[in-house]
């Protein structure tokens, strides 16, 4: 089982940036941790973080072939980026949209996610807790398919 995560405008400050919102631990604990997470749940996971909306799509592209789902934090294309909404649409294998803060309780802008409705679901609001609770997600499914 092969996970996918991409993380993407501005997540590569978390600690620094708007604490009050994000937290204070950095991004180099938030992919200790999902490292961590993929251990505990024989899971291999990539994670990758880019700042350019061209890269996440070349991210979600090429993944296909080579992983079994991909969960993915566009940061603010969430709420733009028809481009990567497109790219989401267009992988064969299922894209779980994870959010650290709970864009629903955010400013109006950030209520709507463009991309959340190419994705299998959405998790919001749970801090770092929500990539473990993603990858749980891959690998129940993997245990059901299984059995
Ligand atoms: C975010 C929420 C977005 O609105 C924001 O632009 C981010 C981070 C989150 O993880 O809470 O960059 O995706």
């Amino acid at each position: 089982m092969k996970v996918l995560v991409i993380n993407g405008p501005n997540l590569n400050l978390l600690g620094s940036r708007e604490p009050e919102v994000y937290g204070r631990k950095s991004y180099a604990a938030l992919t200790e941790y999902i490292k961590k997470t993929a251990e505990l749940l024989r899971i291999e996971a990539d994670i990758r973080q880019s700042n350019s909306e061209g890269e996440i799509i070349d991210a979600l592209q090429s993944a296909s072939a080579s992983y079994d789902g991909i969960i993915i934090n566009p940061g603010a294309y969430t709420h733009y980026s028809y481009a990567i909404l497109d790219a989401i649409k267009a992988v064969d294998i299922d894209v779980l949209e994870v959010h650290l803060s709970n864009i629903a309780a955010r400013e109006e802008f950030r209520k709507v996610s463009v991309t959340a409705p190419a994705c299998v679901g959405q998790i919001s609001g749970l801090g770092f807790y929500g990539y473990r609770a993603a990858m749980g997600y891959f690998s129940e499914r993997e245990e059901m398919a299984n059995e």
